[in-house]
């Protein structure tokens, strides 16, 4: 898909329709009959009309014949039109669908990194302005170009017969005028694009507030909120000002032009007939060819500003697919096997980006099927750690390996079939419960998705709900509680089935009761896998066949349960605060 040109990325989805786009291309030239062809029959028609010999008994044999041609020729114009809007139907809806698509899935492959950075509000406006900006561009092609450049040459064509004067006189100020439009529409261009991109800006950190709405009402700060967007929309304000202050002055040099010239032709056509050089019919011809050229250049000329304004929309939307995606599957990328599950770090560094590495030279082997517990104070790397092994984030230096096979060097969707994940904050798809369960395995019948919804005891929360398992969960699943949201999350990793399970916290929103019933399935869903569990609850981890003790970035103590709590540090200390009840959590 090239994304260097909007005219090559539009070529792109227009090919498959390409005979279509041609055809529709060129209707314009029927204009020609109705500008050109129907005035010069009229002329004709108003100078054998003033003839003395021609009487009622005779108009229709003089006449007759011109009359029924034109009227032929507005039916062929009107036939034209009316096919190039069926070829429309059929391929704008298609191409259309095609520019959505491709962009969507384009967006969707970005990196967690790109994501991280963006309002999804921002990029879903953009995503929908491509098909929308290939359309009114396209039709500025068809109609503002090619229809006047085909209006004109029959307009001129049959003027330059009529009289030679008011042609050149028109064709002097069409090429004023157009020269005048597009030398000052260059600058409404550039407004434009400024103005979108505050547009994009404004309406991203809407979203944002919109989706925060319940914090920003418990906070009272709704003030706050509003006092944060305003200096946004005063740019937005501002911008869309100037780039409408810039269209006018574009449309009073366009005014003027026309008052002048239609000052010139009056003046020329009354000179003309008093040298004998113009007959009645002429009149009618110039009247009815001046004011058809003079509306359609000053109504399309009137447009232009709006094309460049689309232009600049449609080069802001295409900005999210010339971003290259940055964390990509090698070229020669293998599907990861898995046949143990052993996770290795080789000389691990990693960095988020203008930031201190968080971790440096980290060499760590979890063998196949061991249970790994990770603890540390909030913001020690646990998550990151996982979202590494996950490759979320592309690690600086060093190789992180499952079994033996460098995770760089695999797909990365083999690699996320691989491992079971459940993340510190779920968030579920606004759609029925039994679709978000079987989102880990999309062929898993209705009685494999209740049953792994059994295991993470969510059967009964969901079969207490009016429509069951076919209830909307709301907008990333916020019409359930964190305790329930983490329960589908579980019985989602318990139907992957996948041979690595990582679990950041999946427990840690649930009450001891529940928490102990779960621990029975996860224990069983454990059985066998290498599993990485994230806990600040050191009960949940004393099963665990190891505990990781992390700080900053930093593995500072490693070893069983029982060995922990022998030496005297950091585990050993949490352990004697949270048995005390002095610490719950830390
Ligand atoms: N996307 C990101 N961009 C930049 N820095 C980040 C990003 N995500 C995390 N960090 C930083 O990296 C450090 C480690 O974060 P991480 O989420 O791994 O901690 P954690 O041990 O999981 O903490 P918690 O127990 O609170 O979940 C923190 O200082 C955090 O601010
Ligand atoms: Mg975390």
């Amino acid at each position: 898909m090239p994304t260097h040109s909007l005219r090559a990325f539009f070529w792109h989805f227009m090919r498959p329709h390409r005979l279509a786009c041609v055809l529709i291309l060129l209707s314009p030239i029927c204009l020609m009959i109705e500008s050109a062809y129907v005035p010069y029959i009229i002329r004709q028609v108003v100078n054998i009309v003033i003839r003395d010999d021609v009487t009622a008994a005779t108009i229709w044999d003089a006449i007759g014949v011109m009359m029924f041609c034109a009227w032929a020729a507005y039916g062929l114009m009107m036939a034209g039109f009316r096919g190039q809007e069926m070829l429309g139907n059929r391929a704008y809806p298609r191409i259309h669908a095609a520019i959505r698509m491709k962009a969507f899935d384009y967006v969707l492959h970005h990196s967690h990194h790109y994501f991280t950075n963006q309002f999804a509000g921002a990029l879903a406006a953009k995503v929908n302005d491509l098909p929308r900006t290939f359309q009114s561009l396209f039709f500025f092609v068809q109609w503002q170009i090619i229809g006047t450049i085909a209006m004109l040459a029959a307009s001129l064509a049959v003027m330059a017969i009529v009289s030679v004067p008011i042609t050149l006189m028109l064709f002097v100020w069409v090429v004023f005028h157009i020269g005048m439009t597009l030398i000052t529409v260059g600058s409404v261009s550039r407004l434009s694009s400024a103005n979108s991109e505050d547009r994009n800006r404004l309406s991203g950190q809407i979203v944002d507030s919109l989706s925060n709405n319940n914090t920003v009402r418990l906070f009272a700060a709704f003030r706050h909120e509003r006092a944060s967007i305003q200096p946004l929309q005063d740019a937005e304000q501002h911008s869309h000002g100037a780039m409408l202050w810039r269209i006018t002055l574009v449309r009073w040099i366009q005014d003027a032009g026309i008052a002048v010239v239609l000052m010139l032709v009056g003046i020329a056509m009354v000179e003309g007939w008093r040298e004998g050089l113009l007959t009645a019919g002429d009149f009618v011809y110039i009247f009815y060819a001046t004011f058809n050229i003079m509306f359609f250049i000053w109504h399309n000329s009137a447009l232009i500003p709006n094309f460049f304004s689309e232009m600049g929309v449609a080069r802001q939307a295409i900005s999210i697919l010339q971003a290259p995606h940055t964390l990509v599957d090698a070229p020669d990328a293998k599907e990861l096997v898995v046949h143990e599950g052993e996770i290795k770090l080789e000389r691990v560094e990693f960095s988020y980006e203008n930031q201190p590495p968080l971790f440096s030279d980290q060499t760590l082997t979890i063998p196949a099927g061991q249970k790994v517990g990770l603890v540390g104070f909030s913001g020690s790397g646990k998550s990151t750690f996982v979202h590494l092994i996950l490759r979320l984030y592309d690690v600086n230096h060093g190789a992180i390996l499952i079994d033996g096979q460098n995770i760089n060097a695999v797909t990365q969707s083999s690699l996320h079939r691989a491992i079971a994940f459940i993340p510190q904050d779920t968030s579920l798809f606004h759609r029925s419960l039994m679709d978000n369960i079987r989102y880990a395995r999309p062929d898993a019948t209705d009685e494999e998705v209740i049953d792994a919804a059994k295991q993470a005891y969510c059967h009964e929360f969901i079969t207490a709900q009016a429509q069951g398992y076919a209830t909307m969960v709301g907008e990333r699943g916020i019409k359930l509680s964190g305790g329930q949201r983490q329960r589908i999350a579980i019985a989602r990793a318990i139907l992957k089935n996948a041979p690595i399970l990582m679990l950041d916290e999946a427990t840690a929103a649930l009450d001891s009761v529940t928490e102990h019933q779960i621990q029975h399935s996860l224990h069983r869903l454990m059985d066998g896998r290498t599993t990485i569990l994230i806990a600040h609850r050191l009960s949940t981890l004393s099963q665990m066949d190891r505990i990781l003790v992390f700080d900053k970035g930093r593995i500072i103590e490693d070893g069983t349960h029982a060995q922990l709590l022998g030496i005297d540090g950091h585990y050993s200390k949490l352990w004697q605060l949270q048995t005390q009840g002095a610490l719950a959590e830390i």
